[in-house]
């Protein structure tokens, strides 16, 4: 496996490739990440693993300063899965000038974007360089970040990019919590609390496919069930899968989505739900 940072190094390396399977992070890996390495493994060509730790995607006051640089042991752990590339470029080879031009997508304000404006824009512009930079035929990413697979893909469509968007399912601790770099910031005792996000969202991914429809009623429940252990939440919030919209009546697939903080650290996460079709409709 070979660690580049220049795109000229990469082009050299991935030179007569045209299957190149990219999997953009920001480093410090776990298992998550790893199974997004070998989804991407068995789409069959070179696999490139991306390590940029991305400014633009940060907003001021977040953790963009202390988010671990783990570059290291996540090449070691890309090894071990197979890995034929890593490409970690610096600053200057990522935006060597300011980037006055930027990707903006639609819901860019809404769910994480509401507590984390410019987010979305950040995290679009950088995979769209990515994109250019690796060249890739497929780029997979983790449903955990739901809203940023959305809008990857409406970008990925809407300007004609000539890559297969894959989507990984998310990978769990044993007691339900989504694996983030940013769990490390958590207390043993937030720890502890942490699986309950999760518990909230499927209770009511439960109650959806059991025909409740009281959305408002059970997205504020689930907040308050959250404020009562401790956390401030973002938002817990009902949205149809194809338009990320809360929902109109139409839609046959919804997925409950929750961003909630405990102590200092942020969580996100998701559960998808199908909805049960009446007989004869
Ligand atoms: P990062 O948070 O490092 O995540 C990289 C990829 O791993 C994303 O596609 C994310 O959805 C996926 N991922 C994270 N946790 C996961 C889990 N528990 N199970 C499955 N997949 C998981 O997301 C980013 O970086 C950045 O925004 C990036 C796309 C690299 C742009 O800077």
């Amino acid at each position: 496996m070979r660690v580049v940072h220049h795109v000229a190094e990469l082009r050299e390396r991935l030179a007569g490739q045209d299957r190149t399977v990219l999997v953009p992070t920001m480093g410090n890996l776990h298992a998550g990440h790893l199974a997004l390495v070998r989804q991407a493994r068995a789409a069959g060509g070179p696999v490139v693993a991306s390590i940029f730790v991305n400014p633009l995607q940060f907003g001021a006051g977040e953790d963009y300063g202390r988010y671990p640089r783990t570059l290291e042991a996540d090449c070691a752990l890309l090894e071990a899965e197979g890995a034929d590339c890593v490409f970690a470029p610096d600053m200057a080879e990522m935006y060597p000038e300011p980037q006055t031009v930027q990707v903006l997508p639609p819901l860019a304000d809404e769910l994480c974007g509401a507590s984390r404006p410019g987010h979305f824009q950040g995290v679009c512009t950088v995979v769209l360089k990515l994109f250019n930079m690796v060249r890739p035929c497929c780029a997979v990413f983790g449903r955990k970040d739901y809203q940023q697979l959305f809008l990857i893909r409406a970008m990925t469509r809407q300007f004609n990019l000539p890559i297969t968007i894959l989507a990984g399912d998310t990978v769990r601790a044993a007691d339900g919590l989504a694996l983030s770099s940013r769990n490390g910031y958590l207390t043993p005792a937030e720890r502890a609390e942490a699986p309950r996000l999760y518990t909230v969202l499927r209770d009511i991914a439960t109650r959806l496919s059991s025909d409740e429809r009281d959305y408002p009623g059970l997205e504020r429940a689930a907040r308050d069930e959250l404020a009562a252990h401790g956390w401030r939440v973002d938002y817990v919030s009902v949205r149809g899968q194809a338009t990320l919209l809360p929902p109109t009546g139409d839609e046959t697939a919804l997925v409950v989505l929750g961003a909630a903080r405990l102590g200092n650290t942020r969580l996100i996460d998701n559960v998808e739900t199908g909805l049960r079709v009446a007989p004869g409709a």
